[in-house]
Protein backbone atom coordinates (compact mmCIF):
# COMPACT_ATOMS: atom_id res chain seq x y z
CA UNK A 1 0.00 0.00 0.00
CA UNK A 2 1.07 3.44 -1.30
CA UNK A 3 0.43 6.51 0.89
CA UNK A 4 1.80 9.73 -0.60
CA UNK A 5 2.18 12.89 1.14
CA UNK A 6 -1.16 14.33 -0.28
CA UNK A 7 -3.07 14.93 2.71
CA UNK A 8 -0.63 17.42 4.99
CA UNK A 9 -1.79 20.71 6.00
CA UNK A 10 -5.68 20.51 5.35
CA UNK A 11 -7.10 23.91 5.78
CA UNK A 12 -10.86 23.09 6.52
CA UNK A 13 -10.00 20.19 9.00
CA UNK A 14 -7.43 22.83 10.89
CA UNK A 15 -9.33 26.11 10.97
CA UNK A 16 -7.07 29.04 9.57
CA UNK A 17 -3.98 27.94 7.95
CA UNK A 18 -0.77 30.00 10.20
CA UNK A 19 -0.13 32.55 7.75
CA UNK A 20 2.96 32.16 5.47
CA UNK A 21 2.36 28.25 4.97
CA UNK A 22 1.60 26.92 1.37
CA UNK A 23 -2.14 25.32 1.78
CA UNK A 24 -1.09 21.93 0.11
CA UNK A 25 2.52 20.97 1.29
CA UNK A 26 3.49 17.66 -1.18
CA UNK A 27 6.63 16.63 -0.18
CA UNK A 28 9.16 18.35 2.47
CA UNK A 29 13.02 18.17 2.31
CA UNK A 30 15.22 20.47 4.49
CA UNK A 31 18.11 21.79 2.69
CA UNK A 32 19.30 24.80 5.01
CA UNK A 33 18.30 25.22 8.79
CA UNK A 34 15.50 26.09 9.08
CA UNK A 35 13.67 26.14 5.44
CA UNK A 36 11.61 23.46 4.66
CA UNK A 37 10.98 23.24 0.97
CA UNK A 38 7.96 22.19 -0.15
CA UNK A 39 8.59 20.59 -3.23
CA UNK A 40 6.16 19.27 -6.37
CA UNK A 41 5.54 16.32 -7.57
CA UNK A 42 3.70 14.39 -4.70
CA UNK A 43 5.69 11.06 -4.36
CA UNK A 44 3.38 8.38 -5.08
CA UNK A 45 5.09 6.00 -2.59
CA UNK A 46 5.25 6.78 1.13
CA UNK A 47 8.57 9.08 1.93
CA UNK A 48 9.22 10.12 5.51
CA UNK A 49 12.74 11.53 5.51
CA UNK A 50 12.63 14.21 8.94
CA UNK A 51 13.88 13.94 11.98
CA UNK A 52 12.40 14.95 15.36
CA UNK A 53 15.04 18.14 15.00
CA UNK A 54 13.69 18.70 11.78
CA UNK A 55 9.95 18.59 13.23
CA UNK A 56 11.24 20.87 15.80
CA UNK A 57 12.93 23.18 13.73
CA UNK A 58 9.83 24.04 11.39
CA UNK A 59 7.62 24.44 14.43
CA UNK A 60 10.08 27.14 16.01
CA UNK A 61 9.18 29.38 12.86
CA UNK A 62 5.86 29.83 14.22
CA UNK A 63 5.47 28.70 17.91
CA UNK A 64 7.55 30.41 19.81
CA UNK A 65 8.67 28.52 23.17
CA UNK A 66 7.25 25.15 24.25
CA UNK A 67 10.57 23.37 23.49
CA UNK A 68 9.51 20.47 25.58
CA UNK A 69 6.20 20.44 23.99
CA UNK A 70 7.69 20.58 20.62
CA UNK A 71 10.64 18.31 21.54
CA UNK A 72 7.94 15.13 22.93
CA UNK A 73 5.50 16.16 19.42
CA UNK A 74 8.23 16.07 16.94
CA UNK A 75 9.49 12.33 18.73
CA UNK A 76 5.81 11.03 18.50
CA UNK A 77 5.33 12.27 14.87
CA UNK A 78 8.47 10.87 13.83
CA UNK A 79 7.86 7.79 15.76
CA UNK A 80 4.50 7.14 14.20
CA UNK A 81 5.89 7.55 10.85
CA UNK A 82 8.55 4.85 11.16
CA UNK A 83 5.82 2.68 12.85
CA UNK A 84 3.62 3.06 10.13
CA UNK A 85 6.68 2.74 7.30
CA UNK A 86 8.05 -0.46 8.92
CA UNK A 87 4.50 -2.02 8.95
CA UNK A 88 4.08 -1.19 5.43
CA UNK A 89 7.21 -2.61 4.76
CA UNK A 90 6.20 -6.01 6.66
CA UNK A 91 8.39 -5.50 9.06
CA UNK A 92 6.32 -4.17 11.90
CA UNK A 93 7.53 -3.52 15.54
CA UNK A 94 5.83 -6.64 17.34
CA UNK A 95 3.39 -5.44 20.22
CA UNK A 96 3.88 -1.99 18.69
CA UNK A 97 2.41 -0.02 21.64
CA UNK A 98 0.57 3.33 20.32
CA UNK A 99 2.44 6.45 22.25
CA UNK A 100 -0.83 8.85 22.18
CA UNK A 101 0.00 12.41 23.31
CA UNK A 102 -1.59 14.82 26.34
CA UNK A 103 -0.66 18.35 25.96
CA UNK A 104 -1.62 20.77 28.31
CA UNK A 105 -1.31 24.15 29.92
CA UNK A 106 -3.09 27.32 30.14
CA UNK A 107 -5.17 29.20 27.53
CA UNK A 108 -3.82 30.79 24.67
CA UNK A 109 0.01 29.65 24.69
CA UNK A 110 0.51 27.48 21.61
CA UNK A 111 -0.91 23.69 22.16
CA UNK A 112 -3.29 23.97 19.11
CA UNK A 113 -1.16 26.09 17.34
CA UNK A 114 1.80 23.29 17.72
CA UNK A 115 -0.22 20.96 16.30
CA UNK A 116 -1.83 22.78 13.40
CA UNK A 117 2.17 24.12 12.61
CA UNK A 118 3.43 20.71 12.73
CA UNK A 119 0.12 19.31 10.35
CA UNK A 120 1.84 21.33 7.69
CA UNK A 121 4.42 18.63 7.79
CA UNK A 122 2.44 15.67 8.10
CA UNK A 123 2.14 13.42 5.55
CA UNK A 124 -0.45 10.58 6.25
CA UNK A 125 -4.56 11.58 6.87
CA UNK A 126 -4.76 14.09 9.80
CA UNK A 127 -8.15 15.15 11.21
CA UNK A 128 -8.93 17.55 14.01
CA UNK A 129 -12.15 18.45 16.04
CA UNK A 130 -12.70 19.88 18.94
CA UNK A 131 -14.24 17.46 21.61
CA UNK A 132 -17.25 19.38 22.81
CA UNK A 133 -18.70 18.47 19.55
CA UNK A 134 -19.19 15.04 20.58
CA UNK A 135 -22.02 13.53 22.62
CA UNK A 136 -22.69 9.98 23.86
CA UNK A 137 -25.59 8.93 22.01
CA UNK A 138 -24.31 11.01 18.97
CA UNK A 139 -27.73 12.38 18.73
CA UNK A 140 -27.13 16.37 19.84
CA UNK A 141 -23.22 16.13 18.82
CA UNK A 142 -21.51 14.16 16.50
CA UNK A 143 -20.06 10.60 17.35
CA UNK A 144 -16.57 9.66 17.98
CA UNK A 145 -16.44 7.26 14.98
CA UNK A 146 -17.35 10.33 12.86
CA UNK A 147 -13.47 11.17 13.52
CA UNK A 148 -12.06 8.08 11.76
CA UNK A 149 -14.61 8.14 9.01
CA UNK A 150 -12.76 11.59 8.49
CA UNK A 151 -9.92 9.93 8.16
CA UNK A 152 -11.11 8.02 5.23
CA UNK A 153 -12.17 10.95 3.78
CA UNK A 154 -8.85 12.92 4.32
CA UNK A 155 -7.47 9.65 2.40
CA UNK A 156 -9.64 9.82 -0.59
CA UNK A 157 -11.80 7.26 0.36
CA UNK A 158 -8.67 4.92 0.93
CA UNK A 159 -9.30 2.79 4.21
CA UNK A 160 -5.83 1.32 4.19
CA UNK A 161 -4.18 4.83 4.38
CA UNK A 162 -6.80 6.25 6.74
CA UNK A 163 -6.10 3.04 9.40
CA UNK A 164 -1.92 5.03 9.51
CA UNK A 165 -3.67 8.51 10.17
CA UNK A 166 -3.02 10.62 13.06
CA UNK A 167 -6.37 12.42 15.39
CA UNK A 168 -6.02 15.83 16.80
CA UNK A 169 -8.96 15.77 19.71
CA UNK A 170 -8.64 19.36 21.25
CA UNK A 171 -10.49 20.64 24.44
CA UNK A 172 -10.54 17.18 26.14
CA UNK A 173 -10.42 18.56 29.46
CA UNK A 174 -14.51 19.53 28.88
CA UNK A 175 -15.20 16.02 29.13
CA UNK A 176 -14.57 16.02 32.33
CA UNK A 177 -17.12 14.51 34.85
CA UNK A 178 -18.64 16.61 37.76
CA UNK A 179 -15.40 15.87 39.76
CA UNK A 180 -13.55 18.81 41.38
CA UNK A 181 -13.06 20.28 37.78
CA UNK A 182 -17.14 20.82 38.11
CA UNK A 183 -17.14 19.74 34.23
CA UNK A 184 -19.39 18.36 32.20
CA UNK A 185 -21.19 14.74 34.07
CA UNK A 186 -22.36 12.02 32.82
CA UNK A 187 -22.15 12.72 28.75
CA UNK A 188 -18.69 13.35 29.04
CA UNK A 189 -17.91 10.02 30.94
CA UNK A 190 -19.97 8.57 28.04
CA UNK A 191 -17.46 10.43 24.69
CA UNK A 192 -14.44 9.11 27.00
CA UNK A 193 -15.88 5.63 26.71
CA UNK A 194 -16.52 5.49 23.76
CA UNK A 195 -13.13 6.89 22.76
CA UNK A 196 -11.19 3.90 24.92
CA UNK A 197 -11.71 1.30 22.05
CA UNK A 198 -10.97 3.51 19.57
CA UNK A 199 -7.51 5.02 21.25
CA UNK A 200 -6.88 1.16 21.45
CA UNK A 201 -7.92 -1.34 19.03
CA UNK A 202 -12.24 -1.11 17.43
CA UNK A 203 -13.09 -1.48 14.44
CA UNK A 204 -15.34 1.08 12.63
CA UNK A 205 -17.86 0.48 10.19
CA UNK A 206 -17.04 2.45 7.11
CA UNK A 207 -20.36 3.80 6.32
CA UNK A 208 -22.32 5.07 9.25
CA UNK A 209 -25.30 3.53 10.73
CA UNK A 210 -27.00 6.18 10.61
CA UNK A 211 -26.18 7.17 7.16
CA UNK A 212 -29.15 6.29 4.94
CA UNK A 213 -27.87 7.78 2.25
CA UNK A 214 -24.38 6.41 2.30
CA UNK A 215 -25.63 2.63 3.03
CA UNK A 216 -27.66 3.35 0.10
CA UNK A 217 -24.88 4.25 -1.82
CA UNK A 218 -22.37 1.60 -0.50
CA UNK A 219 -25.22 -0.98 -1.19
CA UNK A 220 -25.19 0.25 -5.23
CA UNK A 221 -21.48 0.30 -5.57
CA UNK A 222 -21.29 -3.48 -4.00
CA UNK A 223 -24.10 -4.71 -6.37
CA UNK A 224 -22.29 -2.97 -9.76
CA UNK A 225 -19.13 -4.58 -8.90
CA UNK A 226 -15.62 -3.26 -10.39
CA UNK A 227 -12.83 -0.96 -8.79
CA UNK A 228 -10.72 -1.74 -5.71
CA UNK A 229 -12.87 -3.47 -3.30
CA UNK A 230 -12.46 -1.79 0.36
CA UNK A 231 -13.04 -2.89 3.81
CA UNK A 232 -16.52 -2.52 5.70
CA UNK A 233 -14.54 -1.55 8.66
CA UNK A 234 -11.43 1.00 9.82
CA UNK A 235 -9.09 -0.54 12.16
CA UNK A 236 -7.77 1.94 14.95
CA UNK A 237 -4.94 0.17 15.99
CA UNK A 238 -2.36 2.11 14.06
CA UNK A 239 -3.76 5.28 14.13
CA UNK A 240 -2.21 7.96 16.57
CA UNK A 241 -4.31 10.31 19.15
CA UNK A 242 -2.87 13.76 20.38
CA UNK A 243 -4.99 14.94 22.37
CA UNK A 244 -4.96 18.69 24.41
CA UNK A 245 -6.67 20.85 26.59
CA UNK A 246 -6.36 23.67 29.44
CA UNK A 247 -7.16 22.16 32.20
CA UNK A 248 -7.63 24.98 34.41
CA UNK A 249 -7.27 24.81 37.86
CA UNK A 250 -5.28 21.54 37.92
CA UNK A 251 -2.51 23.45 39.48
CA UNK A 252 -4.57 23.21 42.75
CA UNK A 253 -5.48 19.29 42.42
CA UNK A 254 -1.89 19.21 41.72
CA UNK A 255 -0.66 21.54 44.61
CA UNK A 256 -2.74 19.60 46.84
CA UNK A 257 -1.58 16.23 46.42
CA UNK A 258 2.04 17.48 46.38
CA UNK A 259 1.42 19.07 49.73
CA UNK A 260 -0.14 16.50 51.10
CA UNK A 261 2.45 13.87 50.52
CA UNK A 262 5.29 16.36 51.13
CA UNK A 263 3.56 16.54 54.51
CA UNK A 264 3.66 12.71 55.71
CA UNK A 265 7.07 12.61 54.72
CA UNK A 266 8.43 16.17 56.02
CA UNK A 267 9.45 17.53 52.70
CA UNK A 268 10.24 21.25 52.95
CA UNK A 269 11.26 20.96 48.76
CA UNK A 270 7.13 19.94 48.10
CA UNK A 271 5.93 23.05 49.09
CA UNK A 272 8.01 25.04 47.37
CA UNK A 273 7.20 23.13 44.28
CA UNK A 274 3.57 24.43 44.45
CA UNK A 275 4.92 27.64 44.38
CA UNK A 276 6.15 27.25 40.89
CA UNK A 277 2.94 26.76 38.80
CA UNK A 278 4.93 25.85 35.68
CA UNK A 279 7.10 22.73 37.83
CA UNK A 280 3.25 22.34 39.25
CA UNK A 281 1.89 21.15 35.86
CA UNK A 282 4.71 19.16 34.90
CA UNK A 283 4.73 16.94 37.79
CA UNK A 284 0.52 16.04 36.92
CA UNK A 285 0.18 12.85 37.37
CA UNK A 286 -2.33 10.10 36.46
CA UNK A 287 -4.27 10.60 39.67
CA UNK A 288 -4.59 13.81 39.33
CA UNK A 289 -6.41 13.90 35.99
CA UNK A 290 -8.39 11.33 37.47
CA UNK A 291 -9.41 14.07 40.44
CA UNK A 292 -9.78 16.16 37.85
CA UNK A 293 -12.55 13.97 36.23
CA UNK A 294 -11.06 11.83 33.40
CA UNK A 295 -11.95 8.44 33.80
CA UNK A 296 -8.48 5.96 34.70
CA UNK A 297 -8.95 4.03 31.12
CA UNK A 298 -9.17 7.32 29.38
CA UNK A 299 -5.84 9.07 30.99
CA UNK A 300 -4.24 5.71 30.90
CA UNK A 301 -4.23 5.36 26.96
CA UNK A 302 -2.44 9.02 26.99
CA UNK A 303 1.08 8.05 27.86
CA UNK A 304 2.98 10.58 26.56
CA UNK A 305 2.08 13.80 28.36
CA UNK A 306 3.40 17.13 28.14
CA UNK A 307 3.04 20.67 29.80
CA UNK A 308 3.30 24.05 27.83
CA UNK A 309 4.13 27.13 29.78
CA UNK A 310 2.44 30.37 30.19
CA UNK A 311 3.62 33.53 28.02
CA UNK A 312 5.48 36.42 30.17
CA UNK A 313 6.03 39.37 28.08
CA UNK A 314 9.29 38.40 26.34
CA UNK A 315 7.77 35.65 25.11
CA UNK A 316 4.82 37.93 23.87
CA UNK A 317 7.02 40.19 22.36
CA UNK A 318 8.99 37.23 20.33
CA UNK A 319 5.32 36.27 19.47
CA UNK A 320 4.96 39.63 17.61
CA UNK A 321 8.16 40.21 16.42
CA UNK A 322 9.56 36.86 15.35
CA UNK A 323 6.56 34.18 14.85
CA UNK A 324 6.14 33.69 11.29
CA UNK A 325 2.36 33.49 12.32
CA UNK A 326 2.11 36.76 13.97
CA UNK A 327 -0.65 38.91 14.23
CA UNK A 328 1.37 42.24 13.31
CA UNK A 329 1.37 40.52 9.67
CA UNK A 330 -2.43 40.40 9.03
CA UNK A 331 -2.38 44.38 10.42
CA UNK A 332 0.10 45.19 7.75
CA UNK A 333 -1.91 43.48 5.13
CA UNK A 334 -5.49 45.10 6.11
CA UNK A 335 -3.64 48.30 6.03
CA UNK A 336 -1.75 47.56 2.79
CA UNK A 337 -4.96 46.77 1.00
CA UNK A 338 -5.91 50.91 1.52
CA UNK A 339 -2.57 51.55 0.46
CA UNK A 340 -1.22 52.63 3.81
CA UNK A 341 2.06 51.53 5.11
CA UNK A 342 1.88 50.46 8.42
CA UNK A 343 5.39 50.11 10.20
CA UNK A 344 5.76 48.37 13.90
CA UNK A 345 8.65 49.42 15.77
CA UNK A 346 10.43 47.50 18.44
CA UNK A 347 9.26 50.08 21.42
CA UNK A 348 5.48 49.64 20.04
CA UNK A 349 5.59 45.99 20.01
CA UNK A 350 7.08 45.79 23.71
CA UNK A 351 4.22 47.90 24.66
CA UNK A 352 1.69 45.97 23.22
CA UNK A 353 3.70 42.64 24.52
CA UNK A 354 3.34 44.55 28.12
CA UNK A 355 -0.51 45.23 27.61
CA UNK A 356 -1.49 41.59 26.75
CA UNK A 357 0.46 39.95 29.36
CA UNK A 358 -1.73 41.83 31.64
CA UNK A 359 -5.07 40.03 30.27
CA UNK A 360 -3.47 36.63 31.21
CA UNK A 361 -5.07 34.83 28.47
CA UNK A 362 -1.65 34.03 26.84
CA UNK A 363 -1.17 35.11 22.92
CA UNK A 364 -4.65 35.58 22.47
CA UNK A 365 -4.20 39.25 25.19
CA UNK A 366 -2.48 39.96 21.97
CA UNK A 367 -5.11 40.37 19.80
CA UNK A 368 -7.92 42.00 22.31
CA UNK A 369 -5.21 44.62 22.80
CA UNK A 370 -4.57 45.10 18.92
CA UNK A 371 -8.50 45.25 18.80
CA UNK A 372 -9.18 48.08 20.94
CA UNK A 373 -5.47 50.05 19.65
CA UNK A 374 -6.42 49.43 16.01
CA UNK A 375 -10.15 50.23 16.29
CA UNK A 376 -10.44 53.91 15.00
CA UNK A 377 -7.20 53.74 13.09
CA UNK A 378 -8.76 51.14 10.78
CA UNK A 379 -12.05 52.80 10.23
CA UNK A 380 -10.91 56.44 9.74
CA UNK A 381 -6.95 55.77 7.73
CA UNK A 382 -8.57 54.42 4.93
CA UNK A 383 -9.79 56.94 2.34
CA UNK A 384 -7.86 59.46 4.43
CA UNK A 385 -4.68 61.04 3.13
CA UNK A 386 -2.32 58.95 5.54
CA UNK A 387 0.04 56.60 3.37
CA UNK A 388 1.69 55.57 6.63
CA UNK A 389 2.49 55.35 10.23
CA UNK A 390 3.92 53.99 12.71
CA UNK A 391 3.14 52.13 15.45
CA UNK A 392 5.49 52.98 18.67
CA UNK A 393 4.45 53.07 22.13
CA UNK A 394 3.31 56.51 22.26
CA UNK A 395 0.19 55.59 19.55
CA UNK A 396 -0.56 51.81 21.62
CA UNK A 397 -0.85 53.99 24.66
CA UNK A 398 -2.71 56.82 23.21
CA UNK A 399 -4.14 55.45 19.75
CA UNK A 400 -7.05 58.50 19.46
CA UNK A 401 -4.68 60.84 20.46
CA UNK A 402 -1.95 60.05 17.13
CA UNK A 403 -5.11 59.55 15.05
CA UNK A 404 -5.76 63.35 15.94
CA UNK A 405 -2.47 63.89 14.65
CA UNK A 406 -1.85 61.62 12.07
CA UNK A 407 -4.82 63.00 9.81
CA UNK A 408 -4.05 66.70 11.09
CA UNK A 409 -0.35 66.23 9.74
CA UNK A 410 -1.48 64.46 6.07
CA UNK A 411 -4.54 67.72 5.74
CA UNK A 412 -1.62 70.18 6.15
N1 LIG B 1 3.77 30.08 21.71
C1 LIG B 1 3.18 30.75 20.71
N2 LIG B 1 3.90 31.22 19.67
C2 LIG B 1 3.32 31.89 18.67
N3 LIG B 1 1.99 32.17 18.61
C3 LIG B 1 1.22 31.72 19.61
C4 LIG B 1 1.78 30.99 20.70
N4 LIG B 1 0.78 30.67 21.55
C5 LIG B 1 -0.33 31.16 21.02
N5 LIG B 1 -0.09 31.79 19.85
C6 LIG B 1 -1.09 32.49 19.03
O1 LIG B 1 -2.30 32.56 19.78
C7 LIG B 1 -3.36 31.87 19.13
C8 LIG B 1 -4.10 31.03 20.15
O2 LIG B 1 -3.27 29.96 20.57
P1 LIG B 1 -3.77 28.45 20.68
O3 LIG B 1 -5.02 28.28 19.88
O4 LIG B 1 -2.66 27.55 20.33
O5 LIG B 1 -4.11 28.39 22.22
P2 LIG B 1 -4.30 27.09 23.14
O6 LIG B 1 -3.05 26.88 23.92
O7 LIG B 1 -4.76 25.95 22.29
O8 LIG B 1 -5.43 27.61 24.14
P3 LIG B 1 -6.83 26.92 24.60
O9 LIG B 1 -6.49 25.98 25.70
O10 LIG B 1 -7.64 28.08 25.08
O11 LIG B 1 -7.42 26.24 23.40
C9 LIG B 1 -2.70 31.04 18.05
O12 LIG B 1 -3.51 30.96 16.90
C10 LIG B 1 -1.42 31.78 17.75
O13 LIG B 1 -1.64 32.76 16.77
MG1 LIG C 1 -6.64 25.11 21.90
Amino acid sequence: MAISNQFSGQPDALGPVTAGVPKKIRSTRLSKPGVVEFAAPPKPEFSFNLKPADIARHLNRFVIGQREAKKVLSVALCDHFQHVRLTLEGDATPFYQKQNVLLLGPTGVGKTHLIRSAAELIGVPFVKADATKFSETGYVGGDVDDLVRDLVRRAGGDVKQAEHGIIYLDEVDKLATRGESGGRDVSGRGVQTNLLKLMEDGDVPVVSPNDMTGQLQSAMSAMRGGGVPQPETINTRHILFIVSGAFSGIGEIIRQRVLSSGRSRGNEAASRTTKDDQSLLTSAATSDFISYGLEPEFIGRLPVRVACHGLDTDDLFDVLRKSESSLIHQYERAFAAYGIKCEFKDDGLRRLAELAATEHTGARGLMTICERVFRDLKFKLPGSRVKCFAVTATLVDAPAQELRRLLARASR
